[in-house]
């Protein structure tokens, strides 16, 4: 394990340094952190800008994983919902542009019930760098506060019959960033926003207009907790029973 980081660290250092000397005319991820400032001008040190790629590629691989099993989960206990997806996937048949799949709505909106739903982090913790008022508490600097979207995003008066999976509810309104924070918000907001959801439906548009599946696990899942991460226990089991395209 300590050798493989060790590997690692030399390939991140490596491109880091590929970065520098050769800036690219359409800057990726790593390209914007090595060209990016501090306020006060500095750079981000290159051993900050390793542990960041790490964190991207073991967060981010995680994360669009467990948010595409429960995709698969409620679609598959949700018929209706499924349904409506495949009715609105298939006029663009299995081999459709990955944008064209991107900008459909419904399968945006079940994306976003699905991570509603379970969100990644149950709570969003920040550290009090200076004192705040939030209502009528004074918070002195030092003190640990969470935004949580595991209890925001079941608030009855946001999403009514909160429990339920309904994509439509995303369709009818647009929820602002202190109503949905799957990704968190403010400064630290999750850099991989917009990727993941990217990733989510491409995967899922490309298996849902390949198969058919039946889920074999029908009633409530287990939930498994590493650190901030919650996934099903042991993933969610489906049957492959029919091919509709190659
Ligand atoms: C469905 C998939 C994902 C979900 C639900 C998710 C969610 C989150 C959340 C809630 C945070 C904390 C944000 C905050 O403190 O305000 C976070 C941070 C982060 N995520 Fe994601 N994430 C996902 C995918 C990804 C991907 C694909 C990447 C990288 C390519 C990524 C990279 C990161 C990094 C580097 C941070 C730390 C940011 C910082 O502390 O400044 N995530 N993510």
């Amino acid at each position: 394990m300590t050798a493989a980081r060790g590997r690692l660290e030399v390939l991140l250092q490596q491109a880091i340094e590929r970065a520098r000397s050769h800036p690219s005319a359409s800057p990726a991820i790593l390209d914007r952190v090595v060209a990016g400032r501090y306020e006060d001008g500095s750079p981000m040190p290159d051993g900050t800008i390793r542990d960041n790629m790490i964190t991207s590629l073991i967060a981010g691989q995680e994360s669009s994983v467990a948010s595409l099993c429960w995709c698969f989960y409620w679609l598959h206990r949700e018929r209706r919902c499924l349904d409506l997806l495949l009715q609105e996937l298939e006029p663009l048949g299995p081999d459709a542009d990955p944008m064209a799949w991107a900008s459909l709505p419904y399968l945006d909106a079940v994306v976003k019930e699905t991570l509603r739903l379970w969100p990644r982090a149950t709570e969003i913790y920040r550290l009090l760098a200076q004192p705040m008022r939030l209502g009528r508490h004074e918070l002195p600097a030092g003190t640990n506060i969470a935004a949580a979207p595991a209890i925001l995003h079941y608030d009855p008066d946001l999403y009514p019959d909160p429990d339920s999976f309904q994509p439509e509810r995303f369709l009818k309104r647009r929820f602002g960033p202190h109503e949905f924070l799957p990704f968190g918000g403010g400064e630290r907001l999750c850099p991989g926003a917009h990727l993941s959801v990217f990733e989510v439906k491409i995967v899922l548009a490309t298996l849902l207009t390949r198969f058919r599946y039946t889920l074999l696990d029908e009633g409530p899942l287990t939930v498994r907790r590493m650190v901030a991460l919650r996934a099903p226990h042991t993933g969610v089991r489906m049957r492959v029973d029919a091919v509709v395209a190659r």
